[in-house]
């Protein structure tokens, strides 16, 4: 397993999506798809990029009945993903179920991650709304074991718990961290922000990085910039 720099290709069309990937002609990219492309384009987005020569993180977040998400994550599966996730909350069974349903018949299957809690969903509005009277890094941690007991690979978290999540659940449990903003960079929405470099001191497996590469005037040159201060390469 290798560490590697995730774009986030946040576009609602595939049109904008090939025409923003088109501009790497040497190294393809490990790209992350989210519902609004999912949802616009379909499994055939899926198919194209593939065939284009890009591994794929499928960020579709499942959370249903563990038999249904069984059975979708089968069809995941076949589509050939690199890695896919789906909600620590959906409880360990319904991770058990997914894990069954990605595993092909040859026994290989795509990295499985957990979303913990939503980094939208603060201390307050998990007390109110979820009625979870637990501090917020003791139930993002209960949710990461919970995710390695069921037998997934990994969780998403923020860049500032991945060191935690090391200590807990093992070295090779992986951390795929998205708010990652380079030193001289604007942090837009995000609050917690690492720099690429730090985020590797860390420990971070995957970095996801969106808008400091899809929005810079020279992504290619973001990427590779990414790239080197994560990577080393
Ligand atoms: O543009 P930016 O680098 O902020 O994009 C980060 C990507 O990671 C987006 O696709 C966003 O939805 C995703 N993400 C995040 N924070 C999380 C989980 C996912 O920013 N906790």
């Amino acid at each position: 397993m290798g560490r590697d720099v995730i774009i986030a290709c946040d576009f609602d069309s595939a049109e904008k999506t090939f025409a923003f990937l088109d501009k790497f002609t040497e190294r393809k990219p490990f790209v992350k798809i989210g519902m609004e492309l999912y949802y616009a384009e379909g499994p055939a987005i899926v198919r194209e990029l593939k065939a284009r020569g890009h591994k794929i993180f499928l960020d579709l977040k499942l959370h249903d009945i563990p038999n249904t998400v069984k059975k979708s994550m089968a069809v995941l599966s076949r589509l050939d993903v690199d890695m896919t996730n789906l909600h620590a909350a959906g409880t360990i069974n319904m991770m058990k179920g997914a894990i069954e349903g990605l595993t092909r018949p040859d026994g290989t299957r795509p990295i499985l991650i957990a979303v913990t809690q939503l980094t939208s969903t603060d201390q307050e509005s998990m007390e109110k709304d979820l009625l979870i009277n637990k501090p917020m890094a003791e139930v993002v941690m209960h949710y990461a074991e919970n995710a390695k007991i069921a037998g997934l690979d990994g969780v998403v978290c923020s860049p500032l718990e991945a060191g935690k999540v090391h200590e807990r659940c093992g070295k090779d449990f992986i951390t795929v961290t998205p708010g990652v903003r380079f030193a001289d960079g604007d942090i837009g929405d995000q609050k917690r922000v690492m720099t690429p470099a730090e985020a590797r001191k860390i420990g971070s497996d995957y970095i996801v990085v969106g808008r400091p590469i899809t929005a810079a005037e020279d992504p290619v040159a973001a990427y590779n910039r990414c790239v080197k201060e994560f990577i080393g390469e």
